[in-house]
């Protein structure tokens, strides 16, 4: 049965005596409200290590004061049982007072990535995002880390700041969980009204667009984009906030879709903001 923890000294103590006991610790940090998105890497986690610790924190210094951060959906008795089904050990469930407590000064941040793509209309997200997860792995003390490539600049970004900060874990890459519809799963896709819902299939439609056009032989990012937007535009009810074709590298704009490029969108269906993406 899984084991629920709020308290970031004893979640400490815990991780410290697995390691003491040569167990092998994986981490799924989440901000709850489970899909199948989420228990996809909590089974890979628990196959790959012998415990598995996932965490659920609707983290606020991730959160501009206008978003989400209030009605985030929340559901802790269903997320327990989806945890515990999935494999997990451990869900670790700290309070904003103790991982911020009064007088907390200390952020990381991945420069320049951090301000690209969705940074730019969520200029100070993966700030919060690095600082959360930095806090998660020390707590934690994890051999590896899961994460979804649903959120491929958060992914990007997390392996830049454990590669430059010499972390000691490995980051796991999933891939993308998508209702039958193809929209990616998102805890944020209860807030779509049916109409919005009915729209929101066209984003993924729209990636296809342009994997069907650079499978046939398309180069060049601006063709491939503009499929995309084409696809996007059938619907009014969504505004696109970016549509680009970039370098997973470097994160800047590419001329040409090439392996390693990756397309990603970011959506307004009403005041809702859904992402997706494609690799190359
Ligand atoms: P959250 O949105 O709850 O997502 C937790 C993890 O689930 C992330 O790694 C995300 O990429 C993955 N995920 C979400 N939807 C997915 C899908 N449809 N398919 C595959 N994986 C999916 O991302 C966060 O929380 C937070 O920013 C966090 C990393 C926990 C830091 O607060």
């Amino acid at each position: 049965m899984i084991q629920r923890i709020s308290s970031v000294e004893e979640m400490k103590a815990v991780a410290a005596g697995l390691r003491r006991d040569g167990k092998s610790i994986g981490l799924v940090p989440t901000m709850g409200y489970f899909h199948e998105g989420h228990t996809s890497l909590m089974r890979r986690s628990a196959a790959d290590n012998d415990d598995t610790i996932v965490t659920l924190f609707v983290n606020p210094t991730q959160f501009s004061p206008c978003e989400d951060l209030e009605k985030y959906p929340r559901n802790l008795e269903r997320d327990t049982e989806l945890a515990d089904e999935a494999g997990a050990s451990f869900l670790f469930t700290p309070d904003n007072a103790s991982m911020y407590p009064a007088g907390y000064k200390t952020y990381v941040t991945v420069e320049g990535w951090s301000s690209r793509l969705c940074g730019i209309s969520r200029p100070i997200h993966f700030r919060g995002v690095t600082t959360v997860c930095a806090k998660l792995f020390n707590i934690c003390a994890p051999d590896r880390a899961y994460f979804g490539m649903k959120d491929a600049q958060q992914l990007l970004i997390i392996k830049k700041m454990v590669r430059d900060l010499n972390m000691n874990l490995e980051i796991v890459a999933m891939p993308t969980i998508r209702e039958s519809d193809g929209l990616a799963m998102s805890s944020r896709n209860v807030y779509l009204n049916p109409e919005q819902r009915k729209a929101a299939t066209l984003i993924s439609a729209g990636l296809t667009e342009a994997k069907k056009l650079v499978e046939a032989g398309e180069k060049r990012a601006e063709k491939a984009l503009e499929a995309a937007r084409a696809k996007l535009a059938e619907s009014p009810l969504i505004k696109i906030d970016y549509l680009e074709a970039v370098s997973e590298r470097t994160l800047e704009p590419t001329q040409d879709v090439v392996p390693g490029t990756l397309i990603a969108v970011a959506a307004y269906l009403g005041t809702t903001r859904l992402i997706d993406n494609l690799s190359f």
